[in-house]
């Protein structure tokens, strides 16, 4: 059960600084963490969480179906060569966090973790615990300050080498006032050919009805707005690269390892492409 202040281990954990954070609204770092099992969250996170399940059942099982698309793509990565990787959107650390995955296959890969919720960066010294061949580090900035990023990033990786940008079940959360496809695009400038982009995006094409009712909820309950988009829409984001097979799918139809990962119900786009 999670208590109502942030422990104190939790703060200790917060690079230094004792991050503050108000639990009286949901959060989605929080909400996700409920949604998979984690007990990192507070009464109006679980409330705003189980609303979405009431509206959108199969959430759930979407957002697990989410995190085996980001260990498989980070193995796809590894796989690929990629030894660099710039996760933003990190989330409360969870099972299979982006460098275990990496590191466990390439020890010497470098990881670079951004999120702007104070929550998660009291959890980083989580994410921190590299081998000591590669590195993590930990930036808080929004994603809408690519410059921030890039430049924080710059600290752990080698912007001469390729580097994955991943934003998983992220960019729901910037409107298409804030010119997503633009700070993709700002954020792919940097890296050289033969890096890639990872993402996945909520559908809203797919079980429309029941996702058209989650996003009410939560833009009811949560302090991020979500602005779900459909295939076409998440299509853009690609634009100028290469998708690896099979293409931007829904998520558990990208290269499941079993058939219980091919048979998840889900509602997201995702997909793998290449600079070229
Ligand atoms: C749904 S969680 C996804 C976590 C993880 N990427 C995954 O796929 O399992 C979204 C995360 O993005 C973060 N986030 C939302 N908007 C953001 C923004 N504008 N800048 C940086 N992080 C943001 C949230 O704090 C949260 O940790």
């Amino acid at each position: 059960m999670a208590s109502e202040a942030a422990p104190a281990s939790d703060v200790a954990a917060g690079l230094g600084a004792a991050p503050t954070f108000d639990t009286s609204v949901a959060h989605v770092a929080r909400v996700y963490n409920y949604w998979l099992g984690g007990k990192d969250n507070f009464a109006a996170d679980r409330a705003a969480a189980e609303q979405a399940i009431a509206a959108f059942p199969d959430i759930v099982l979407s957002a697990r179906a989410n995190r085996a698309f980001l260990r498989r793509v980070v193995t796809y990565l590894v796989s690929a060569g990629v030894r660099q990787f710039l996760d933003i959107g990190t989330g409360i650390p969870t099972a299979n966090n982006t460098h275990e995955v990496a590191q466990r296959l390439a020890p010497e890969s470098r990881i670079v973790y951004v999120d702007n919720d104070p929550v998660v960066l009291a959890h980083a010294r989580a994410l921190l615990t590299s081998t000591p061949s590669g590195a993590t580090s930990y930036i808080e900035a929004d994603l809408r300050n690519a410059r921030q990023i890039l430049a924080g990033a710059a600290d752990t990786l080698d912007f001469g080498q390729p580097i994955a940008i991943m934003l998983m079940a992220i960019l729901q959360h910037l409107s298409d006032d804030d010119d997503p496809y633009g700070v993709i695009t700002s954020l792919m400038a940097e890296v050289p050919a033969g890096s890639y982009l990872a993402l996945s995006h909520p559908a809203r094409d797919i079980h429309a009805a029941e996702m058209a009712e989650m996003a009410k909820r939560l833009n009811q309950m949560m302090a991020e707005a979500v602005t779900f988009r459909s295939h076409s829409e998440v299509a853009p984001f690609f634009s100028g690269l290469e998708l690896v097979q099979p293409g931007m799918v829904n998520v558990p139809d990208w290269r499941p390892e079993t058939a219980d990962e091919a048979a998840s119900p889900a509602a997201l786009w995702g997909g793998v492409a290449r600079k070229p």
